[in-house]
């Protein structure tokens, strides 16, 4: 069996970069992918980086989506150095538009909540809010401001770090959907089997989002819950920032595309899109956007995010040379660049994150329940 010091299975954002880590630290890695790398969640994605506009307290998670925020300026630039390709990170901020008093009333109390961990967050009035963003709806009546919630063009960033990960010499065998994992005569982790034939390695780091479940032999419970989006063209970007409401976000990129995401279905491996979800993706917008009327073209797709029951991510040691590094439910984008410093610190001997414990993939050992 051909072997490596590493498996990574899954060629996704954080299995990649997990890999271009890893191939730093000196170990020679292999990514297996079921199909091609980079063209499922995280291709699917709309690449907000948004820890204080997603988050709901104070936790681990929440400390660890603010730092891997911090980290995407840095992977930005050394990916320009090193494959010439602009990911295009914006630091425009996010607007969280308001149409209710009752909305206004939570912002408040989410305001108080990120000035206690010393965050930057402010309400301001619709005019303001409007001279910033002129595309918005007279209807809006105030906006939550996170000037430090950014975005990034997800797709080049993927391309980046894969070309990344080929001049790194990384391997990376496509099409082949991972079987089962191999284990030694003491019980270790030392492989796995694809339709593309065995693989030896000294560790597998599974990072197969919502497919590890899939992977006989892994045990953290991962389940699929599917985010339709609706892309419409217009001829200029109509704002700048990311802009959210209750019901659905907006990201413009430079080239007059605007995404408006997204639905949140737990109807198992299904991709399909639908009218309905299209139809309601396009109404939150208008309601945000009126100008939208006047986009053309358009496109919809569906990715599946990968929830475990708590929905949080499971990223650690599971078993003697078997390493998970999945579960990033909504966040995987954001989570990507600080989970691959996990799975390298771990395997490199480094000391490993504080807040790694509350990761733990073994957690869920004797519960099968999903919320
Ligand atoms: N992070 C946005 C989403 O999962 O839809």
């Amino acid at each position: 069996m051909d072997s490596t010091d590493v498996i990574v299975v899954g060629g996704g954002l954080i299995g990649c970069l997990a890999a271009r880590e890893l191939r730093a630290d000196g170990l020679s890695v292999r990514i297996v992918d079921r199909s091609l790398v980079g063209r499922e969640a995280s291709y699917h994605a709309a690449g907000m980086l948004a820890p204080q506009s997603e988050a709901e307290e104070d936790s681990p998670m929440f400390r660890i989506a603010l730092q891997s925020a911090r980290l995407f300026p840095g992977l930005a630039e050394d990916l320009y150095n090193e494959v010439g390709i602009d990911v295009r990170f914006r630091s425009e901020g996010t607007f969280h538009v308001a149409f209710e008093d009752a909305e206004l009333e939570n912002f408040q109390e989410l305001v108080a909540r990120q000035h206690a961990v010393g965050l930057t967050a402010e309400i301001i009035g619709p005019e303001l809010a409007r001279r910033e963003e002129p595309a918005l709806s007279e209807e809006i009546i105030g906006v939550l401001s996170f000037p430090e919630d950014h975005q990034i063009d997800n797709r080049r960033l993927m391309e980046a770090v894969v070309a990344s990960c080929k001049k790194r010499k990384v391997d990376v065998v496509e099409q082949a959907p991972a079987r089962e994992l191999i284990r030694d005569q003491a019980g270790r982790v030392c492989g796995v089997s694809t339709t593309a034939g065995e693989f030896a390695a000294g560790t597998v780091v599974m990072a197969a989002g919502c497919w590890s479940s899939l992977v006989k032999g892994f045990d953290v419970p991962v389940e699929p819950v599917k985010g339709q989006i609706l892309l419409l063209e217009l001829m200029v970007p109509p704002f700048r920032r990311v802009l959210r409401s209750a019901d659905a976000y907006l990201v413009a990129r430079l080239d007059g595309r605007v995404l408006i995401g997204a639905t949140m279905e737990r109807v198992g491996y299904d991709k399909t899109v639908s009218a309905q979800a299209v139809g309601a993706l396009l109404e939150s917008a208008r309601q945000m956007v009126p100008s939208l009327t006047a986009a053309f073209g358009g496109e919809a797709w569906a990715g599946l995010r990968p929830a475990t029951p708590d929905g949080m991510p499971a990223i650690g040691w599971l078993d003697e040379g078997l390493m998970s590094a999945t579960g990033h439910f909504r966040n995987g984008i954001l989570l990507a660049p600080i989970t691959a410093q996990m799975v390298a610190d771990q395997l490199s001997g480094r000391p490993p994150h504080p807040d790694l414990p509350a990761f733990d993939p073994r957690r869920f050992r004797g519960s099968s329940q999903v919320d």
